[in-house]
C-alpha cells in the first residue's frame, strides 16, 4: 500500500514500503519517518512488540535504506502527519551507506549529488508539479482539439537564426541539436491545422544565468489561420488554465512548496499589453537608458514586471531585431506581428510568439536580409509554394513557467537533471 492509502486504514493493519527519511532510537523503541512517493509516515518499532528478527532489521536500517513493514495504523497527534504505524514485522531491503547529503550543503554539492538530492522533499514536490503541469498543458490542447506532434531534434539548420547551436558530426556531415521545433510544426499545419509539441530545445548559451538551460522542454504551438491577436489570446488562456487548475487541484503541493495560492489565482485573462515602444518609454522614465532597437535585458524585465501580479505582453517589436520568420505588420511594416510574454515579479520572458510569414516573396526577402542560406531551408521555403495559409505560433519555456509559478530561485530546480554551461552530469 502507498502511504496516502495506509493513512486511511486507521485501526487496521497495512503493509508499506519506502525509504528511511529520519531515524531516532530511544532505548527499546526505534522511531522512523518512512518516505514513499506519496508521502511520509512515522513508524514505531517497539522491542517487546516485534520478533527478534524484525528488531534487528530495524536496528540496522540507516538513513535512506529501503525498507518494508507491516503494522497497525493509529492516529497520533504528535506524529508530523497525524498518523503512526505500530510495527508488527519489519525488514530492510537494502542498507544504505552513510548518505552523503546532510542538512547544510553547498548548492554545488547538491548539484554533484543531484541523483540523490532528487529525493529531497523539495525536489519531490517540484517534480510532482512538473509532471502535473505537463499533463495540464496536454489537457489544455486536448480540449481545444490540437494534435500533439513529435518533431525531429537533429536538424540541418537553426530555427532561430543559427547562433547558440550545438553542432556535431552526423555521418560526416554537420548537424545541430534543434533550437526550436517551430519550423517543423509549421510544416504540419497543412496536414493537421492546429498542432503542438512538448520536446526539448537546445541552446549553447554561454551565459550563466538563473534562467538559461542548455537543454529545456519547450512547449510550442502552431495554429492555422490565427492572427497574432488570436495567438496572444491562446497564450493567456493556456497560462491561466495551468495556474487555475493548480490552485484548484493541487492545494497540498503548493502549500508544501510555500507557494501562496493567491499569486496563482489572480492569473486570469486578459493580460496587460505594452508595445515595445511603450516598454522602452516606461523603462526610460524609471532610470534606464534604453535606445530604440535595444533588446530587453534581465534588469529591464525586472523593472517592467516587478509590480505586476500577472504576466504582461510586450508586443509590436521592431522587425529588425526579431527572427526572420516573423510577419511584418502590413499596416506598419517597420514592426513585427509578434509578442513576448513576461512573467511577473521579474521572472523574465516565458513565451515568444508571432504571426508567421506565409507568402513566398516576403520570406525570401527576409531570409536574404538575415543572410540565411536558402538551400538549408529549402523545405521551409517550399511550404510557401503549396497551399500556404496565414498562421501563428509561439514557444513556452516550461522550466521558466515552473520557476515563476513556484517562485524558485533558479531555473535548474525546475528540471530533474539540469544541463548548463558548467554542468553535464549527473
Ligand atoms: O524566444 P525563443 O527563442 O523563441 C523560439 O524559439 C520560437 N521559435 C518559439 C516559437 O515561436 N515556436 O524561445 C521561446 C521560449 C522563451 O520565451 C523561453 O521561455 C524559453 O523558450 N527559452 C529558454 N528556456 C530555458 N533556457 C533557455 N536557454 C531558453 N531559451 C529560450
Ligand atoms: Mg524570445
Amino acid at each position: 500500500m502507498h502511504i496516502v492509502e495506509a493513512e486511511k486504514e486507521e485501526g487496521k493493519t497495512a503493509d508499506i514500503r519506502g525509504w528511511v527519511h529520519r531515524k531516532r532510537t530511544s532505548g527499546s523503541i526505534i522511531f522512523l519517518v518512512v518516505r514513499d512517493s506519496t508521502g511520509t509516515m512515522q513508524v514505531a518499532i517497539k522491542k517487546d512488540k516485534v520478533d527478534e528478527k524484525s528488531w534487528k532489521e530495524a536496528d540496522k536500517a540507516t538513513i535512506e535504506s529501503s525498507v518494508s513493514m507491516k503494522g497497525l495504523i493509529k492516529k497520533d497527534p504528535r506524529a508530523p502527519t497525524g498518523f503512526e504505524m505500530e510495527v508488527q514485522s519489519f525488514s530492510t531491503i537494502h542498507v544504505s551507506e552513510p548518505f552523503p547529503i546532510t542538512e547544510y550543503q553547498s548548492a554545488e554539492l547538491l548539484l554533484d549529488k543531484r541523483h540523490l538530492w532528487i529525493r529531497s522533499q523539495k525536489m519531490i514536490n517540484v517534480m510532482k508539479v512538473r509532471s502535473i503541469v505537463f499533463r495540464y498543458l496536454r489537457d489544455f490542447y486536448e480540449e481545444r482539439k490540437f494534435y500533439e506532434i513529435t518533431p525531429p531534434l537533429i536538424t540541418r539548420a537553426g530555427g532561430e537564426g543559427g547562433a547558440d547551436m550545438f553542432e556535431f558530426d552526423y555521418f560526416g556531415d554537420k548537424a545541430y541539436l534543434t533550437q526550436t521545433s517551430q519550423l517543423y510544426l509549421e510544416a504540419m499545419v497543412p496536414a493537421l491545422e492546429n498542432v503542438y509539441s512538448l520536446v526539448p530545445s537546445f541552446r549553447a548559451e554561454k551565459s550563466r544565468t538563473i534562467k538559461h538551460l542548455a537543454e529545456y522542454w519547450h512547449l510550442e504551438a502552431e495554429e492555422a489561420y490565427y492572427s497574432n491577436e488570436e495567438n496572444m489570446k491562446l497564450q493567456e488562456d493556456m497560462v491561466s488554465y495551468v495556474c487555475q487548475r493548480l490552485v484548484k487541484e493541487q492545494e497540498q503541493l503548493l502549500e508544501n512548496l510555500g507557494v501562496d495560492k493567491k499569486t496563482l489565482s489572480v492569473v486570469k485573462p486578459p493580460f496587460k499589453r505594452l508595445t515595445y515602444a511603450q516598454a522602452l518609454d516606461y523603462l526610460n522614465k524609471h532610470g534606464e537608458k534604453k535606445e530604440w532597437l535595444d533588446d530587453l535585458g534581465t534588469e529591464d524585465e525586472k523593472k517592467l514586471t516587478e509590480n505586476e501580479d500577472k504576466p504582461i505582453f510586450v508586443y509590436k517589436w521592431p522587425l529588425k531585431i526579431k527572427s526572420f520568420y516573423m510577419r511584418a505588420d502590413p499596416d506598419d511594416p517597420e514592426f513585427a506581428l509578434n509578442s513576448d510574454l513576461e512573467a511577473p515579479h521579474g521572472h523574465g520572458e516565458i513565451i515568444g510568439g508571432s504571426e508567421r510569414i506565409w507568402e513566398y516573396d516576403e520570406l525570401i526577402q527576409r531570409m536574404k536580409d538575415a543572410n540565411l542560406s536558402e538551400k538549408n531551408y529549402y523545405w521551409y521555403i517550399e511550404l510557401r509554394k503549396y497551399g500556404s495559409v496565414p498562421h501563428s505560433g509561439f514557444g513556452l519555456g516550461t522550466e521558466r513557467l515552473i520557476k515563476w509559478m513556484l517562485n524558485l530561485d533558479h531555473i535548474r530546480d525546475a528540471i530533474p537533471f539540469p544541463r548548463m554551461m558548467n554542468r553535464l552530469e549527473p
